[in-house]
């Protein structure tokens, strides 16, 4: 029996933890996480190994239409397609950058995809679009009248209320961005804009003074070297990074993104015809936002429960493209960002298996504790509401696939593929297969205590039929 016990404060439904359990020695709690976790294990663990380079976007990043736009947490087309039967509809929940839905596209399935990043709706839904032979014509024409734009729009543009926008870039090649942005905004043809729109979205990470790395992003001007963190000045690096023509710099990036956009698009301009849609909405609410025949496939990536901040990651992307314009509107676009340390909820399920069993381990003296348990429970919640929405727009025999990873916190794992898998029957899946993908390491602290756990340590892909 859990020792968890709900108490009510302000409307909210909180964890509370009565901890007998933390003064078990290291060995007991061990014994004690695999008594839990090997109770939620009944469904043969297969390992495909060959499948390990999928469960991330390195194909992704080469494969024609996929690479537009580099969604560092996306999957890999192949892995999609091993998944693909006869299918005549395909869901993605979670769909991200819409690497579903364009190999669904690209074979001629109708797809729906839903995600609650506009950044990562946008793109999508440019990669969706149907480009006929003419547009890609105009594509060239406009970036060619763009790029001869005179400066001096730069005084009409406002600048991102970021508060870190100067170290990010110059004020100068801000409002070069920002002006080449003003021209592509006044095309007035929705599939025109958006596609430029996206080249000039994809390329800012690479003019930027920042990188993606680990949790959030990084600054080029620090670098790690085997002695320790190494600074170049602001000044220094932008002189080194953007040479003497700054313009042409930023020109030279986008044009070169642009013209690789319109080959893909060019090879692809004859597939076969399907309807194909993205909506901005959270997964939890999938039978309101998706009309229309059920799906005889569902496949799909959660965000993983590991505080991952998907909207941290994308930050510049968000402000310098407006899709945000103040703190409080990224604040209420996180809260709903499933697995993300600022995700609110307001329900908590009682019956997730497994969980308030492991949690029950945990030091609830921790502030850092005590944030990650309320992430978990918000995360189980709602996945067990996504999965039984995703129940009801599924075809029946249809397949539902879920490519997801475990974690561990304060030494205690938490095998988010067995728990989604045994709250998947609970909501009228039948299961299939679960499959090892690859083994995943932990931090150093961590490592030594969990050695004994470590094949729990794993990204899966869980497969389920209705
Ligand atoms: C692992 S990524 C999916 C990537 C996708 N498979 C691709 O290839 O681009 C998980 C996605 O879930 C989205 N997400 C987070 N919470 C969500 C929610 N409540 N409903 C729908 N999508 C959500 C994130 O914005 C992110 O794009």
């Amino acid at each position: 029996v859990s020792k968890f016990t709900k108490t009510e404060s302000s409307g909210d439904q909180d964890v509370c933890l009565s901890n007998e359990k933390l003064d078990l020695p290291i060995k007991d709690l061990i014994e004690e996480q695999r008594r839990i976790i090997s109770g939620l294990e009944d469904t043969e663990l297969v390992s495909k190994p060959e499948f390990s380079s999928l469960v991330n976007f390195s194909e992704a990043r080469k494969e024609p239409i996929h690479r537009w736009f580099k969604y560092r947490e996306g999957f890999s087309p192949s892995l999609v397609y091993a998944f693909f039967e006869n299918e005549k509809r395909v869901i993605d929940p979670f769909c991200g950058s819409g690497t579903t839905l364009v190999c669904a596209r690209l074979k001629g399935i109708d797809t729906i995809g839903v995600d609650i990043n506009p950044l990562a709706i946008f793109v999508a839904r440019a990669k969706i679009a149907p480009y006929t032979k003419d547009d890609l014509e105009l594509f060239s024409s406009f970036t060619d009248k763009i790029l001869k734009d005179k400066p001096g729009k730069s005084k009409d543009v406002d600048l991102p209320k970021l508060g870190i926008i100067n170290k990010i870039f110059p004020e100068d090649i801000t409002r070069h961005l920002l002006e080449l942005k003003t021209s592509i905004n006044a095309i007035k043809e929705d599939r025109h804009r958006n596609f430029l729109l996206l080249g000039w979205l994809a390329m800012l990470e690479s003019v930027s003074n920042t990188r993606k790395e680990g949790n959030g992003i990084k600054y080029r001007t620090t670098k790690r070297t085997p002695t320790g963190y190494v600074h170049e000045s602001f000044e220094e690096w932008q002189r080194r990074f953007y040479g003497e023509d700054r313009r042409g710099f930023i020109n030279n990036r986008f044009k070169s993104q642009i013209r690789m956009m319109i080959d893909d698009a060019r090879a692809f301009s004859s597939i076969p015809e399907s309807k194909a849609e993205v909506i901005e909405g959270s997964a939890t609410h999938l039978s309101d936002l998706v009309s229309g025949d059920k799906a005889s496939l569902i496949i799909f990536s959660p965000p993983y429960a590991n505080c991952f901040d998907y909207f941290e990651i994308f930050k510049v992307e968000l402000w310098m493209g407006s899709f945000v314009t103040s703190y409080d509107e990224m604040r209420d676009l996180r809260r709903n960002s499933l697995g993300s340390l600022w995700h609110a909820n307001s329900i908590t399920d009682p019956d997730i298996p497994g969980l308030y069993d492991l949690l029950d381990l945990v030091d609830q003296n921790r502030v850092w504790d005590q944030k990650v348990m309320s992430m978990l429970t918000a995360y189980f919640t709602n996945m067990k509401i996504a999965l039984s929405e995703i129940h009801e727009k599924l075809l029946p025999q249809g397949k539902c696939v879920i490519v997801v990873g475990n974690s561990a916190y304060s030494g205690i794992v938490v095998p988010t593929d067995l728990i989604l898998s045994k709250i998947a029957r609970q909501v009228g899946f039948r299961s299939q297969e679960m499959i090892c993908v690859r083994h995943l390491t932990t931090s150093s602290q961590q490592k030594k205590r969990l050695e004994p756990l470590k094949r729990y340590l794993r990204e899966s892909i869980v497969v389920l039929r209705n």
